[in-house]
C-alpha cells in the first residue's frame, strides 16, 4: 500500500548550522543512518582533462577531519579522470529527510596503509573480485569474468589475498559544502560553507 503520509521536513536554520561543516555532516549522518537502508551510497562526479563530466554512485567508506574517502579501482574510468584532473564533487541525497549535501574539493589517494587495512577487512569474494575485474574495461561476455574469478581463486588458494596495486582509496578534501533542506513551495533552505583565509569557514544562506 502506498504511504500517503506527508513527510515532515525539518527546517534548516542556517544560523544553527555548526561552524564546522564536518561536524554538521556528522549530525546529518547520524540522522540519515536512523532512517536509510544504505546511507553510504553517494554520487561521485569527476571530470577528465577535457572537462567532460562523469558521475557514478560509490560507497562512502571514511569520514574524518581530513575528508571523505571511497574505494575503487585506480585504473577505472574515474581513476583516469582523477589522474588527469584531481578535482571532484560528492552529492549525497537523503530522501527520507528531504536533504542533499554537496561537497566539492580536490582528491588525493589515501595512504597505502589505509588501503591495505580497508582491503584486508573486505569479504574474500570482494578481494578476489578486485583482482579479477579490470573495472571500466570492455569484456566480451560475463563468462570471461567468471573465468578470471576462478583463476584468481585458484591462484590465492588458502592464502591471504593481497591488495592489488590498482585498487585503493581516494579522499576528497573539501573546499566547499552545501547543506540543503527541502521546504514547502520550493522555498528550500540552503547553507553554503566556503573556507576563510586563515582557517575556518564562512556560512551563508543561498536562495533556493
Ligand atoms: C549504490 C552503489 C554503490 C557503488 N559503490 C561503488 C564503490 O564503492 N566503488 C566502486 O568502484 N564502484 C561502486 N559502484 C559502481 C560504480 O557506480 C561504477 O559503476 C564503477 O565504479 C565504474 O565507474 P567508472 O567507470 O566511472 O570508473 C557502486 C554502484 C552503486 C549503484
Amino acid at each position: 500500500m502506498k504511504n500517503t503520509d506527508k513527510p515532515v521536513w525539518i527546517p534548516l536554520d542556517v544560523l544553527a548550522l555548526d561552524a564546522d561543516p564536518f561536524v554538521q555532516f556528522e549530525r546529518w549522518w547520524e540522522e540519515a543512518v536512523a532512517v536509510m537502508r544504505e546511507p553510504e551510497a553517494i554520487c561521485l562526479a569527476t571530470a577528465d582533462g577535457s572537462g567532460q563530466p562523469r558521475a557514478r554512485m560509490v560507497l562512502l567508506r571514511g569520514r574524518d577531519e581530513r575528508g571523505f574517502s571511497i574505494y575503487t579501482n585506480y585504473s577505472s574510468r574515474k581513476g583516469q579522470d582523477l589522474a588527469e584532473n584531481p578535482k571532484a564533487a560528492l552529492l549525497w541525497y537523503v530522501e527520507p529527510l528531504g536533504r542533499q549535501v554537496r561537497i566539492e574539493g580536490r582528491v588525493e589517494k589515501v595512504s597505502a596503509q589505509e588501503s591495505d587495512e580497508y582491503f584486508a577487512a573486505r569479504p574474500r569474494g570482494h578481494q578476489i573480485g578486485a583482482h579479477a575485474s579490470f573495472q571500466s574495461q570492455v569484456i566480451a561476455d560475463r563468462a570471461l569474468l567468471e573465468d578470471a574469478v576462478t583463476e584468481a581463486t585458484a591462484r590465492f588458494g588458502g592464502h591471504d589475498v593481497p591488495r592489488p596495486d590498482h585498487w585503493g582509496g581516494y579522499r576528497l578534501v573539501p573546499t566547499s559544502f552545501e547543506f540543503w533542506q527541502h521546504r514547502e513551495d520550493r522555498l528550500h533552505d540552503r547553507g553554503i560553507y566556503t573556507p576563510l583565509v586563515g582557517g575556518g569557514w564562512q556560512v551563508q544562506r543561498h536562495q533556493p
